[in-house]
């Protein structure tokens, strides 16, 4: 036999030496709720391991993450008032606001602070923009977009992700923060993003689910792949500075041709209900969770991934999966 593949797995260190992937905790995210209030940790009963934090309670959980490694973090405001217009998603004193503002007081460059732009927790109907006759209007909702990304990068956000996926938001977004000086705060745009049921326990950690109708007027259909490559390269003409693909596991396919097609930096969402699914099997002691966790991040960066959003990288770093 003159080819054996099998030499090159004989053992750990043969095997170690010709591995494609290699993962680093330098591509992880990680996602924080928080909440209004002071000394609030709060479990959230759908994603096992995540919690509702105050403020005051982040930067102590923040701390801790800053020791292993996590010092990129993906902020969503919860509990804010409710209105049609979603103003309180664009106020000086949001809770994301707030919260950047601590950070970077508390910690200075020593963590990367991304906020999510997006109106669902702030609407009183829940959906991502500005609601006429059950239609999201969309370039009224650009505008409310744009003044809330303005507002935190005015608190001292390094990088505004938006998650709405209405037209034209990222040259909107971008011409507002030039105009108001803001040319290094950087733009992560969920590009391609899914209407899916994937996100099913973020929305009630969010308290974010529309209370009539979905999202598919405006989220992506799944059945789409041609479509997900125009979506990325009308981010990529107005200016994005990294590209996301959401959900991740479902999509592997989709960040694949994604990074194949882009010379940005791709980031994919490792989302809630990929998150509690697996945390769900592991509880119960039908899968390794170690294992099955870690056999997803590599198949995210084997995918393509360069950055990975998951809620298990502070299992992964503390717990010394990799
Ligand atoms: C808000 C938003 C959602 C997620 C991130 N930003 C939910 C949605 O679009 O309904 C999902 C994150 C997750 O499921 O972990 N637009
Ligand atoms: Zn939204």
């Amino acid at each position: 036999m003159i080819h054996r593949p099998r030499r090159l797995r004989k053992n750990p260190i043969v095997r170690e030496m010709v591995a494609e992937t290699r993962l680093s905790k330098d591509m992880f995210m990680y996602p924080y709720f928080v909440v209004p209030g002071n000394n609030v940790v709060h479990k959230i009963d759908a994603m096992p391991g995540i919690n509702h934090f105050s403020v005051d309670e982040l930067l102590k959980d923040v701390e801790k993450g800053l020791k292993l490694g996590i010092n990129k973090l993906l902020l969503f405001g919860v509990g804010e008032h409710k209105s049609e217009d979603a103003s309180s998603a664009h106020d000086h004193n949001s809770i994301v606001a707030t919260a950047v503002r601590a950070l970077k007081k508390t910690f200075n460059d020593d963590v990367y602070v991304v906020t999510d732009v997006c109106t669902c927790a702030y609407t009183t109907h829940g959906h991502c923009g500005i609601l006429v006759n059950d239609y999201v209007q969309n370039d009224p909702t650009v505008e409310v977009l744009s003044q809330m990304a303005l507002t935190h990068a005015e608190a001292g956000a390094d990088m505004v992700a938006p998650s709405d996926m209405m037209d034209g938001r990222i040259g909107a977004m971008r011409s507002k923060l030039d105009e108001n000086g803001f040319v290094n705060t950087a733009i992560m745009s969920y590009s391609i993003k899914f209407a899916s049921a994937y996100y099913g326990p973020f929305r009630e950690a969010a308290d974010s689910a529309p209370n009539k109708g979905d999202r598919k007027a405006y989220q992506m259909d799944f059945r789409n792949p041609a479509e997900t490559m125009r979506e990325a390269w009308l981010d990529e003409q107005e200016g994005a500075d990294v590209l996301m693909v959401k959900p991740a596991l479902a999509y592997l396919d989709v960040i694949n041709n994604l990074k194949a097609s882009t010379n940005l930096p791709v980031a994919c969402y490792n989302v809630s209900g990929e998150y509690s699914m697996v945390k769900a099997a592991a509880e119960r002691g039908w899968v390794d969770e170690q294992k099955v966790v870690m056999e997803n991040m590599y198949a995210f960066a084997r995918a393509g991934s360069n950055i990975i959003i998951t809620y298990h990288a502070h299992d992964i770093l503390e717990r010394g999966w990799m």
